[in-house]
């Protein structure tokens, strides 16, 4: 039976009774208009913890000006439904005062340097100051002992990783693969903003990663492979803001030196801004 709490309050005394009982609480932060990948992070929460808490909160800090705060769809009952599902108890309601009690403008601000400066990071300047500002708060108030984000924000994701090593939050973070549609495309909540025209030129993000993962596999130079994977998506209507093959820790690797790497694409169908990475050893 799923509960909505909207009071932190309430939220604490739930899980204090949990943990009380010696119970593992697991947390899978959202900000809602859930789709079936959000429900895997549920699922995964679910085999590594006793009870599960999702929140749902749109988070007006990770924002820029000119982004879709206002579009971001809200579809509170779906979610209800969704997250009831996929094995939640705790649905985690905060309002934005509950969030920021002093107002977003004068809110006790995270950042975290260095992970943040490249790629998402140089793209929308804030943007991962307002996800680990908010991320850090949700932590405080459900008091997760494992979180679970997906492998999909892979720069979030280490964002993340390194705020608990960096603040010593006593969380495991785990994260959870990316789900995706039978053509090959992310499940994203911003994937309803594609038009008819748009949805199969889409899937081409994935099949250009594909490609990039077999050039750099074969031995062919980083940059002559981020390049050529630019052009590629040009060619297919993207506007993009960048391509870039990094190692796990989102730093350019030398050519040449094999290892594990991350190839990531950020690009712009129409008005519709979408991220994707694959991961392989090279
Ligand atoms: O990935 C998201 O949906 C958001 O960035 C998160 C982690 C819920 C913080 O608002």
């Amino acid at each position: 039976m799923l509960e909505s709490v909207t009071d932190l309050a309430v939220l604490r005394e739930q899980v204090a009774g949990w943990k009380r009982e010696g119970l593992r609480v697991g947390f899978v932060p959202t900000m809602g208009n859930l789709h079936a990948g959000h429900h895997s992070l549920v699922r995964l929460a679910r085999e590594h913890a006793d009870r599960v808490v999702a929140s749902v909160f749109v988070n007006p800090t990770q924002f820029g000006p000119n982004e879709d705060f206002a579009r971001y769809p809200r579809t509170p009952d779906a979610d209800r439904d969704g997250l009831a599902a996929a094995g939640a108890d705790l649905m985690w309601l905060p309002s934005v005062d509950t969030m920021y009690p002093y107002g977003a403008a004068a809110a006790v601000e995270v950042r975290v340097p260095v992970v943040t400066a490249v790629l998402e990071g140089a793209h929308r300047p804030g943007h991962f100051d307002g996800v680990a500002t908010v991320v850090s708060r949700l932590f405080h108030q459900v008091q997760p002992d494992v979180a679970v984000f997906g492998r999909k924000d892979y720069q979030q994701l280490a964002v993340i990783r390194r705020m608990v090593r960096d603040l010593a939050f006593p969380v495991a973070v785990l994260a959870a693969p990316t789900l995706r549609e039978a053509d090959g495309l992310a499940m994203s909540s911003r994937n309803q903003f594609l038009s008819a025209q748009e949805r199969p030129v889409a899937a081409g993000i994935h099949q250009v990663l594909q490609g990039v993962r077999a050039a750099i596999q074969s031995g062919r130079s980083r940059g002559e492979v981020e390049e050529e994977a630019r052009r590629r998506l040009q060619a297919s209507g993207f506007q993009v803001d960048y391509v870039a093959v990094r190692t796990p820790d989102l730093l350019e690797p030398d050519d040449g030196v094999g290892g594990a790497r991350v190839a990531l694409v950020a690009a712009r169908l129409g008005t519709t801004r979408l991220i994707d990475n694959l991961e392989f050893d090279a």
